[in-house]
Formats: C-alpha cells, structure tokens, sequence
C-alpha cells in the first residue's frame, strides 16, 4: 500500500498513479514488460493505430540529437484488426488501462477506429493523435486547423461513450484555441505535446540524415516549449491536461504537475531506461512525504506567478 495518495482522475479516467507511457514509444507493451511491472504504472498509451496496417517510412528514421532525439516512424502499426486479435490478449494479462491511441488519414477513419474498438473492456480511454508531423496524409494538417480538430472530436465523441483525449500539436501558435475547441466538442481532456518538426544534415554528403527530411523531435530538448504549452493551456480552459514532452526525471514530473498537468507520459525516456517510471514513483512518493503532500493530485496547476 502506498503512503501517499498517488491517484489522480482525468475526466472520467481514473488512474493508480499519473506516470503513463507515451505512444509510440513503448510499442504494445510486449518488451517493455521485460523490465518494468505494468501493474505499477498509470496506463499504457498504445502505438498510433490506424484501420489498415501501415508499415511506415522508409529509413533512416531515427536520428540522435545533442539533447533528444529526432524520428519520422511514419506511424508504422499493424492496424486494429490485428490489435484486437493479438496485441489485446496480451496486454489484458495486466491490471493496467489500456489507452488506445488511433491516427487516421481522414476524419471518418478517426471513428470508424473508435467505433471497432470501443467495445474492448480493457481499452478504458482513446488518445486521439490529430497531431503526429510524419506522415504526408492527416498528420499535421489536422492538428494545424482548429476547425478539423473540432470535427475529429464531435466524431469520436458520437462514436464511444468512454473517455476521449486529444493530443495537440506543439506546432500552432496559440495551442489554448485548440483545447478550447476539444472542449467545446465534447473531449475529456488534451495530452500535450507531440513532436516538435525538426530537421538534421550530414555535413560532408550535405543530405538530410533522416528520408522523409524533417522528422519529430522528441527528448530535454523540449521540455521548456512542452512545459509553456501546458501553462497556456491551464490559465485558459479549464480540462485536464496529460503533460508530455522531455520528461527525464521525477523532478520533470512535478514541474509539470505545478504547470498544470494531471498527469504525465513518459516517451523518449523508455528507449533509455525501460524501468524509468518505477524508479521515478518511488522518488515521487518521497517528494510527497517530505513536503507533507496528502495527495499528488494537490501539486496539479499550484503554480505561482
Ligand atoms: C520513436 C517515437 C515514435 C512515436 N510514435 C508516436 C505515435 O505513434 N503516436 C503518437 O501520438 N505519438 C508518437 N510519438 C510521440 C510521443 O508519444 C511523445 O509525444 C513525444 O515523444 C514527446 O515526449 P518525449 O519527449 O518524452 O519523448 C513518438 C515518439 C517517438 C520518439
């Protein structure tokens, strides 16, 4: 049993604790459960799922950046059909909710993957990636037009009675209208943020080092922009917010959870230390003790400014 009270609530999710694992980066959850228990972490965010499988970008694909680094996977999955067949049954082994994460070239393809899913007991939220910047269909245009994003969440609102996340794009000016017009729509709550675009060349062949040109950045690299997006995204409406970009450490936790989040999700982390989260919950329930913290959840948007 725990000392501290680490639960926390997103909309109508309800967690053991705010440490999540980012998508993308933990796959289905297969390997990633060679290191870590997934009974003791907050919920796994699955691999952007789409209605037919796709196998992704050609390589390179994965860069390293001096503080993160950069990929174009071009949401490479093996689409919902076989998820359901053969990565659900394994992941429902775990006490851990599943949060389906679903990418789509066109807003009908959005639902129609809500709608197929929706009735998985162990799915117990979707993460709505109107955001990924990799690949040529949907990606970014979706997450750049306020009213496409609108759309895309009065469409999966109509297709499932679970709770909806929608993951914003960094890469719009003011990322408030965004979650603004989620709420609006009916969304639950917003997880912030996806990739930054960022590009890399080889300086003696002078080619860019990934294929597909620009790729996402990912890593401490943007931990500063993720933490201002969380900001502006708590002074201005009022829905949970899941906290993600470059969080390296606990401390990286609590900076977000002052910022504004709820809770959080771990992603580049995972490639460099698998058991990462476990070590950042113990770590977090000794912050809580020694600043006399009842319950994490008290630490969500207690900036001072
Ligand atoms: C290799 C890789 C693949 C990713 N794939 C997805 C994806 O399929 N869907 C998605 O919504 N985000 C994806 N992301 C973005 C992450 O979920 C996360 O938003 C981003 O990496 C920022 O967090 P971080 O700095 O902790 O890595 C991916 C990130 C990486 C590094």
């Amino acid at each position: 049993m725990n000392k501290v009270d680490l639960s926390v609530s997103i909309g109508t999710l309800q967690l053991r604790n705010p440490i999540m694992l980012a998508s993308g980066t933990v796959g289905y959850g297969n390997e990633m459960a060679e290191f870590i228990d997934l009974n003791t972490i907050g919920a796994i965010v699955t691999k952007s799922l789409s209605l037919k499988p796709r196998k992704g970008n050609p390589p390179q694909r994965i860069v390293e950046t001096p503080a993160g680094m950069l990929n174009s996977i071009g949401l490479a999955n093996v689409g919902v059909e076989e998820f359901i067949k053969t990565k659900i049954p394994f992941l429902q082994k775990y006490d851990v909710p599943i949060v389906c994460n679903v990418a789509a070239s066109n807003i009908d393809e959005y639902a129609e993957c809500v709608n197929l899913l929706t009735d998985e007991n162990s799915i117990k939220a979707f993460e709505i990636n109107v955001s990924c910047p990799n690949v040529k269909e949907g990606g970014l245009q979706f997450g750049n037009d306020l009213a496409a994003v609108g759309k895309v969440t009065a469409k999966v609102r109509a297709a499932t009675k679970k709770p909806i996340i929608i993951k914003l794009s960094p890469n719009v000016s003011y990322i408030a209208d965004f979650a603004k017009v989620v709420k609006q729509e009916g969304g639950d709550a917003v997880s912030a943020i996806n990739t930054l675009v960022g590009t890399s060349f080889n300086i003696f062949t002078r080619k860019p080092k990934i294929f597909s040109v620009t790729g996402g950045l990912s890593g401490p690299a943007i931990k500063p922009v993720a933490l201002a997006k969380v900001l502006e995204i708590k002074r201005n409406v009022e829905i949970p917010i899941i906290g993600i970009g470059g969080i390296m450490n606990w401390q990286d936790v609590v900076e977000f959870m002052i910022a504004g989040a709820s809770a959080v999700q771990i992603g580049t982390l995972n490639f460099i230390n698998p058991s990462a989260a476990k070590e950042i919950l113990s770590s977090l329930e000794d912050f809580c003790i020694k600043q006399n913290l009842n319950k994490l959840s008290e630490l969500t948007g207690s900036f001072l400014i």
